[in-house]
């Protein structure tokens, strides 16, 4: 599934950011090509804001042709939190899925081989995948006063990505939980399931701001329109 349901604030546009265009295609059809093009995906449920359920099918439906995919593609509507948006989309998956791919919109560059890397590894017998990549910051955890309460050890740390990828069976058992996590990995984590961290891609960052809307259109090769 790509959740597509948030609002995108922080970039200022008056459009949610699934639906800000980057060289002439939203955000969302972006990450939509990458997904579609890997031949391991045979459905896709788009997780959309209500206001913008039409033109979500109509992004995919381009994707589609413009990628030659035959993957059934259905838009549901999302929720409040990004959470809520998940559960929507994983009550809109039908019934014979048994992989599933949890993919942010706003990670609109992600290469295809991210993608393959994950369904590798859930169909090789992991429960939970996360692509992540190495932290080159030193990262220090802190209290409400801003004081220092420890400094994990850098070589141990990954920033995660997505798509993250799961048995459903178990991703369905996480959010019957709860859905309230900035990352669905997190939720099986805490049902004491392992989560296993592949190789991420820089080009998987999240389009979050404007100077990363520059950042994703220089990629492309495009001036941001
Ligand atoms: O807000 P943030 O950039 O962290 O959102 C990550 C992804 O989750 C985005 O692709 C966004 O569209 C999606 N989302 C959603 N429903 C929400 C909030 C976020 O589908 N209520």
């Amino acid at each position: 599934m790509v959740v597509a349901a948030g609002s995108g604030s922080r970039l200022g546009h008056a459009v949610p950011k699934a639906f800000v265009p980057i060289a002439g295609l939203p955000i969302l059809g972006h990450a939509l090509r990458g997904v579609l093009s890997s031949p391991g995906v045979s459905e896709v449920v788009v997780v959309a804001p209500a206001a913008h359920r039409g033109e979500a099918q109509d992004v995919a439906a381009a994707v589609c042709r413009d990628v030659g995919s035959h993957a059934d593609v259905t838009v549901v509507v999302g929720g409040a939190e990004r959470g809520d948006s998940v559960a929507a989309g994983l009550a809109g998956l039908s019934p014979e899925v048994e992989i599933v791919l949890v993919h942010d919109a706003a990670r609109c560059l992600t290469p295809v081989a991210v993608v393959e890397r994950v369904v590798a590894a859930v169909a090789a017998g992991a429960v939970a995948v996360v692509p992540g990549t190495a932290v080159v910051d030193t990262i220090k955890q802190v209290d409400e006063r801003g004081l220092v309460v420890a400094t994990p050890e850098r070589s141990s740390l990954r920033s995660v990505q997505t798509p993250q990828g799961f048995r459903r069976e178990v991703l369905e058992r996480a959010h019957a939980v709860s859905s309230a996590a900035t990352d669905d990995a997190g939720l099986v984590e805490r049902l004491g399931e392992r989560v296993l961290v592949v190789d991420g891609d820089a080009r998987a960052f999240k389009v979050t701001t404007p100077d990363d809307l520059e950042t994703a259109a220089r990629l492309l090769g495009m001036p941001a329109t």
